[in-house]
């Protein structure tokens, strides 16, 4: 609901900027720079952070560092030791976004496979909506997938020819599947939900790691990341780490609490920025769309 979360973000920033300097025990004179997101993302959410870092920024006299929210979520990995080696495949996944990212350096990143409709965090909220479950549905899929079944019902995938992907297909198909059920038993979903969500999921997964294991054959690189909030599925957690052991990667997945978006990971990203001096002016503006290739100039 994009107007109450534009809302909600400016009710809460400027409490939370004065708590987060409170706990960093720092006085906002001491700041060196102000980062915020620029994009992707809802506009409305995104103006309230561009315009209130605008205004501080101006206010200390500082420079004002822009960051691409998807960079900063594989840039999360360099928060905490141990730090992948460059160049690394880094499978971005997040409500918005599904993308396959080949990083040269902390800023230079190319996208090599993406989602060419829906996310696979979209596909794990959608179905769980399906199946009567709250949003946002994905983290109660991964619970009740631990108890269940994975192999207990299969679902049709879309073939995507490169390193794409296509997610919109599996939804339809888990919709009908659904319904033929209900037909049959009104309460199929309830008595099967353990088995439905374990085969949801691991369908999911399967598509993710075909291509990321497609994408590392083809560019021979070893080190692999997983970043953004489905990178918290402990079902794509620990298939990676069996297709780690089968293919030789070195893998990092992040910390729980810098899987799924959190402030940590942008000024991680404007740290490397401030690095390389890329500053941005009072000019800048809101990007909803805000491709990770144009974050590095
Ligand atoms: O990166 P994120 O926090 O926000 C965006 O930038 O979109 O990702 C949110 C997405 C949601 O679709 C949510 O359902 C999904 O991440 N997610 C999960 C899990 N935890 C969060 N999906 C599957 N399993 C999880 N454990
Ligand atoms: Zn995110």
């Amino acid at each position: 609901m994009p107007e109450l979360a534009s809302r909600a973000h400016q009710q809460n920033i400027v409490p939370v900027v004065d708590q987060a300097l409170k706990n960093a025990a720092i006085n906002k004179n001491e700041l060196s720079a102000i980062s915020f997101t620029r994009g992707p993302g809802l506009l409305g959410a995104l103006l309230v952070g561009t315009s209130f870092a605008k205004s501080m920024a101006l206010a200390l006299d500082i420079p004002l560092i822009e960051v691409n929210h998807m960079q900063a979520h594989i840039l999360a990995h360099f928060i905490d030791d141990p730090n992948p080696q460059f160049p690394l495949l880094c499978l971005t996944v997040s409500g918005g976004h599904t993308q396959i990212v080949l990083v040269e350096s902390h800023l230079k990143m190319k996208v090599v496979g993406e989602t060419r409709d829906d996310a696979v965090g979209e596909a794990f909220d959608k179905t769980a909506k399906l199946l009567g479950l709250s949003y946002p549905g994905g983290p109660l899929i991964d619970k009740y997938a631990k108890d269940g079944d994975p192999n207990r019902f299969t679902f049709p995938q879309t073939e995507m020819p490169g390193l794409n992907y296509s997610f919109s297909g599996i939804k339809t198909a888990i919709l009908y599947f659904l319904r033929d059920e209900l037909k049959k038993n009104e309460h199929f979903i309830e008595e099967n939900l353990n088995d439905i969500c374990a085969s949801i999921q691991h369908t999911l997964v399967g598509m993710l790691l075909q291509k990321l294991r497609k994408a590392a054959r083809k560019y021979r690189i070893k080190e692999i990341a997983i970043a953004g909030g489905v990178s918290a599925n402990s079902g794509l957690r620990s298939a990676l780490a069996d297709m780690a052991k089968a293919e030789g990667w070195e893998t990092y997945i992040p910390d729980f609490q810098y899987c799924t978006d959190n402030a940590g990971m942008i000024g991680i990203a404007a740290h490397y920025k401030y690095l390389a001096q890329q500053f941005v002016g009072q000019e800048v503006s809101a990007l909803p769309r805000m491709k990770i290739e144009g974050s590095e100039k």
